[in-house]
């Protein structure tokens, strides 16, 4: 059995092209009104120059206007605070985004506790991840890689309700969140964490119907340990050793592809899998905000 490939590249373009007729229609209806995103880069890290240059490329595609606000690595916590408040009162600005990870003398969740509620387009915010965990309560916004996943899940019609799931890693901003996501969509959810035994992994991995691996470390799925004709999500981004590349390196998941490929029903590959629907969520939640904003 070969896995059919779930492709993250296709299910984005196609959300792009709503997404911006979404946009039209909302400034048809509302003539000079522009939803705006502020993406602020703490320094010059080469990884996160990458993800913000994807992500103004991707707003500037749907109608959104992505201004950057590069800030020098050196910057007090204090003075970032002072910028996020000023965004925070800027009402043309619909979505706030800090960039992370943030230079090691700021404060992370100080900051990504500062961005006002209805901007946190990350989702990041206390506010919006405690929603996640009530039953009554729906968080203005959801972080764009869990709900890309769902999103992705569901456009491939993967059943998530009275199926066996595992999340591998717990983290605030992906796996945390997923899991009980997962779980409120009927799903049976078992975390994998870095405390699991490999015995565990093996038990809960090889009983699954659904495995999302976000942990960060290659080949932590393998193929021998997958249920057959499972749905294999891969959100790792990891870099290996490859003499075949011209850098030396090559960009894997966390998921063994070429094993796991021939024993799952469904997989994600990477790159072209969760990456893209992660950027597409960003402007999912800039659309929310701004129809939000413009009544
Ligand atoms: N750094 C890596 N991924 C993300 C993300 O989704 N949002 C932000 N703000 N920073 C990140």
């Amino acid at each position: 059995m070969t896995a059919s490939i779930i492709d993250g590249k296709a299910i984005s373009a196609d959300l792009r092209s709503k997404i911006a007729n979404d946009i039209k229609d909302l400034q048809e209806k509302n003539p000079g009104f522009q939803p705006k995103l502020v993406i602020i880069q703490v320094g010059e890290r080469p990884d996160s120059s990458i993800y913000v240059r994807m992500k103004l490329k991707s707003c500037s595609e749907v109608g959104i206007e992505g201004v950057l606000v590069k800030l020098d690595g050196k910057i007090s916590q204090e003075e970032l605070l002072a910028k996020i408040a000023a965004l925070n009162e800027d009402s043309t600005v619909h979505g706030i985004l800090v960039q992370l990870p943030l230079p090691k003398h700021i404060d992370e969740e100080l900051i990504t506790n500062a961005v006002k509620q209805e901007k946190d387009i990350d989702g990041f915010s206390e506010l919006n991840l405690a929603a996640i965990f009530k039953k009554s309560a729906s968080p203005k916004y959801v972080p764009c890689t869990p709900k890309g996943i769902v999103y992705m899940l569901e456009q491939e019609d993967v059943t998530i309700a009275g199926k066996n799931v595992v999340v591998c890693g717990r983290s605030d901003i992906v796996g945390g969140p997923l899991a009980k996501l997962l779980e409120k969509k009927g799903g049976t959810v078992t975390i994998i964490h870095s405390k699991s035994t490999p015995e565990q992994l093996k038990f809960f991995v090889s009983n699954a119907d659904i495995v999302v691996s976000a942990v960060g470390q290659a080949n932590f799925i393998t193929g021998d340990i997958l249920k057959p004709g499972a749905t294999v999500i891969d959100v790792g981004t990891n870099y290996v050793a490859d003499e075949t590349k011209k850098s030396g390196q090559r960009m894997c998941g966390d998921v063994d592809f070429n094993s796991c490929v021939q024993v799952a029903g469904k997989i994600t590959p990477v790159p072209g899998g969760v990456g893209p629907m992660t950027v597409i969520m960003v402007l999912q939640n800039v659309l929310e905000s701004s129809k939000r904003a413009a009544g």
